[in-house]
């Protein structure tokens, strides 16, 4: 089959390139490398069933070329990152809204079966945990940027769904919960590579608040498989599903279990949120996904533990300094 990945020069993009691959696939990518990079996807250049256009999905003439004979699509191409939505509001709403539109109605005309990358942060600061996919969405003021990413990704979520109903685009959504593992960049917020990588240089790690706020993390590769399953399932087409990790763990806890992997000297530094962020930041306390749903119809479950995922990340990181 030959599918097209946006966002595949990304973190978790360049993970499942490599999967499709591995399983024979031919692969296309579309990305504007804005937070991917060429290096994510460099072991494939040689492989003559991958191919990377450079360019941004909001470009309508460039996407019905790289959509023409496409068989499948996996659409995780988006701004994300706390820190880069902080700084780049407008651009990431824009990438994140109409980024999925023009995206989906493409995917629509051709009914092509289509994974479309949802996230977590779809259900805001809601404090019943675990969270299920029916779980209400509690969200703080729109004026607030930082909910702009959760208001976005639910759109792109509505508009799957009534293209589905009008168009019969066949598509699965997957909410997935923090993702990590090697390649993914600490650069714009994200919480365990920045560990990882202070962890490895000797550096204080940085813990925001009083770092009771807690997550759980899940392997790329685990998330790769949760994806793959759902989205070659038919009884899974039309539907959401949560993939997310096992084991819930305080920010500043992963702080500690990050320097004891490592076999670290680096302290932990607590910063006031009122220092990392601007005025009026809202953190989420908790983030618990309850993956009975997914589990339940393809049998998929996570195989990595939180040490494993920890090792991972640095071993990537030593091989490449
Ligand atoms: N990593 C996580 O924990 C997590 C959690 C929830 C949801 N997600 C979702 O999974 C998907 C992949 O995230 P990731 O962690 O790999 O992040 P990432 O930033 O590594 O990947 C996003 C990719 O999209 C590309 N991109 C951005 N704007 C684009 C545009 N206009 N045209 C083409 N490409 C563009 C970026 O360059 C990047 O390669 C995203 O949709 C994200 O919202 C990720």
């Amino acid at each position: 089959m030959k599918f097209l990945i946006t966002g595949g020069a990304g973190f978790i993009g360049s993970h499942l390139l490599a999967r499709l691959l591995e399983r024979g696939d031919e692969v296309v990518i579309l990305d504007d490398l804005s937070t991917g990079s060429k290096k994510n996807v460099e072991r494939f250049v040689a492989n003559s069933k991958f191919s990377l256009i450079e360019g941004s999905m909001l470009e309508r003439p460039l996407l019905a070329k790289v959509m023409d004979g496409v068989d499948g699509l996996f659409h995780l191409g988006a701004a994300l990152g706390v820190k880069r939505i902080l700084e780049r509001p407008l651009e990431s709403l824009i990438t994140n809204m109409h980024g999925t539109e023009v995206v989906l109605e493409m995917a629509a005309k051709k009914k092509i079966r289509t994974f479309i990358a949802s996230t977590s942060e779809i259900y805001g600061k809601n404090p019943v945990q675990p969270l299920t996919e029916n779980s209400d969405r509690v969200l703080g003021s729109p004026l607030l940027v930082r909910w702009t990413y959760s208001e976005a990704k639910a759109i792109d979520e509505s508009l799957a769904v009534i293209y589905g109903q009008s168009h019969g685009l066949p598509f699965v959504i997957g909410r997935f919960f923090n993702t990590v593992g090697p390649r993914q960049t600490g650069a714009y917020g994200m919480v365990l590579p920045g560990f990882v990588r202070s962890a490895l240089k000797g550096e204080p790690l940085t813990v925001y608040g009083d770092g009771s706020q807690s997550r759980v993390f899940c392997h790329v590769e685990d998330a790769v498989e949760g994806m793959m399953s759902v989205y070659f399932n038919d009884k899974a087409l039309g539907d959401v599903f949560n993939i997310g990790g096992e084991g819930e763990i305080t920010i500043k806890a992963l702080a500690e279990l990050v320097i004891e992997e490592t076999g670290s000297s680096s302290t932990i530094e607590m910063v006031p949120y009122e220092k990392a962020y601007a005025k009026g930041f809202e953190d989420t306390m908790r983030r618990i996904p309850d993956t009975s749903k997914i589990r339940a119809l393809t049998g998929w479950k996570p195989k990595n533990s939180l040490q494993q995922i920890i090792r991972d990340v640095a071993s990537q990181m030593k091989a490449d300094s």
